[in-house]
């Protein structure tokens, strides 16, 4: 396989995590590169389903190595929670799993300013996850973020974080926090360091030595490409670059490293949090909440769920060089009549076929649809593209074109198995 770079070409949730799932067969290196555990990937394996945050999900493969590069936040006590549940699932995480020594960590502070900030932003809030992302975020850009290399070191650390709770101490009181301890976050934080001390080295050193042998690497986007930083419907986005630059980013691989990115899109869309989505449609949201599906896998939220946005989906092609197309989640229209797709935005009187920057001309846009038909019967157990019923082709080749890109993968469920390579 060549070294590819999957990523998310909506609003994040598009089922990244079963499809990486499928390609990471292939992978001998599975990388995370943004984001922190405000990703939620969920993988069926069998009857088991895994839910994981931080650790690609790779890791469920025997033999694969995962990394987690140095372009993501890292909760360490988080981190360590989540490799211990994985283990008592009989997972095995050990020389498998590499986490970058220059990824910022994530503290209690960060959480706690994310929720203020939310609550001082009243109705115009963003819906974060409230994991304390955009305030790490904030820190590494501002230069004073702590890196796990300083955690490792408990001298550096010791000092580093003692003006860190100062900082942060003065302005959480100002805004009605208690004070933060110190030695009870310094002690927390060095006892997961101890633990998570085998995991940490230089992945830069190790993916560049890894490309040099010929490994081939899978790169797993978290959230998607309207969440991003700079590409992203903002300030409704999280705090990294998650289109396909920040890949590289991320990392510390080149560009000229890349030989392919892969897009993945629901057959709809959906979106968690805050912010304007031109083609959301609440009897579909219901639709797919009485199915009991588009509940978030992080926060339990249920989801703002709208047909198909063909805008979207052409601009997540252009920002991150998609080659290729995954769908996923086609079941999910299976019982429709009537499927939308939406090709133009109304704008005033004029149309518009680009998403306007401003995003209080995206929210007065109303979408331009054009109808296919339903195929009003189960594809759950197609395994072929030939096993399909004719409407669902005919819709999937529609909305690769309108994309425009190939269509190579068609999830019709949450299994493996449930998977359609073309
Ligand atoms: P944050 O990343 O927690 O700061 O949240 C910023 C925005 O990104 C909010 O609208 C979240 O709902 C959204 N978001 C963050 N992570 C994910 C994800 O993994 N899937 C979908 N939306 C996400």
């Amino acid at each position: 396989m060549p070294n590819t770079i999957l990523i998310g070409a909506q609003w994040g949730d598009e089922g990244k995590g079963k499809i990486i799932d499928v390609l990471t067969d292939r992978a001998d290196l599975v990388v995370r590169m943004q984001g922190g555990n405000n990703a939620g990937h969920t993988v069926l394996v069998g009857k088991k389903k895994y839910v994981l945050h931080l650790i690609p999900s790779g890791i469920l493969r025997p033999g694969k190595r995962c990394v987690i590069g140095n372009g993501v936040v890292l909760d360490p006590i988080h981190l360590m929670g989540e490799i211990d549940g994985l283990r008592k699932l009989g997972v095995r995480v050990k020389e498998n799993l590499f986490v970058s020594e220059t990824a910022h960590v994530v503290f209690p502070y960060h959480r706690l300013l994310d929720e203020h900030r939310e609550t001082a932003k009243g109705k115009n809030k963003i819906g974060t996850t409230k994991r304390g992302i955009g305030p790490a975020y904030g820190d590494k850009a501002a230069r004073t973020g702590i890196r796990l290399v300083d955690l490792m070191d408990s001298s550096t650390f010791s000092k580093l974080l003692q003006q860190r709770v100062h900082a942060n101490n003065t302005l959480l009181t100002s805004l009605g926090s208690k004070r933060l301890s110190f030695k009870k976050i310094e002690a927390e934080y060095q006892a997961a360091a101890r633990k998570l001390k085998p995991f940490v080295t230089d992945t830069v050193h190790l993916l560049h030595d890894a490309c040099e042998r010929g490994d081939q690497m899978l790169f797993e986007g978290a959230q998607g490409t309207f969440l991003d930083i700079d590409h992203g419907t903002y300030p409704f986005v999280t705090s990294s670059s998650t289109t396909a630059g920040g890949a590289c980013t991320g990392t510390g691989v080149a560009p000229n490293r890349i030989d392919r990115v892969v897009g993945v899109m629901k057959a709809y869309t959906t979106r968690v949090g805050e912010g304007p989505m031109p083609t959301e449609d609440d009897l579909l949201s219901d639709h797919f909440h009485q199915m009991g599906r588009e509940y978030g896998a992080t926060t339990g939220r249920a989801r703002r769920c709208g047909w198909l946005d063909a805008i979207l989906t052409r601009h997540a092609r252009i920002v991150n060089g998609i080659n290729e197309f995954a769908v996923t989640n086609l079941d999910g229209l299976d019982t429709l009549s009537t499927i939308r797709v939406c090709t133009g935005y109304r704008l005033g009187r004029k149309t518009i076929d680009r998403i306007p920057n401003a995003m209080g001309q995206l929210a007065q846009c109303r979408p331009v649809y054009t109808e296919f038909p339903g195929w009003e019967q189960s594809t759950e157990k197609c395994r072929k593209w030939s096993d399909l019923p004719l409407n669902a082709r005919r819709y999937l080749r529609a909305i690769a074109e309108l994309s425009g890109a190939k269509l190579r993968i068609v999830s019709v469920g949450p299994a493996r198995a449930q998977t359609i390579e073309l």
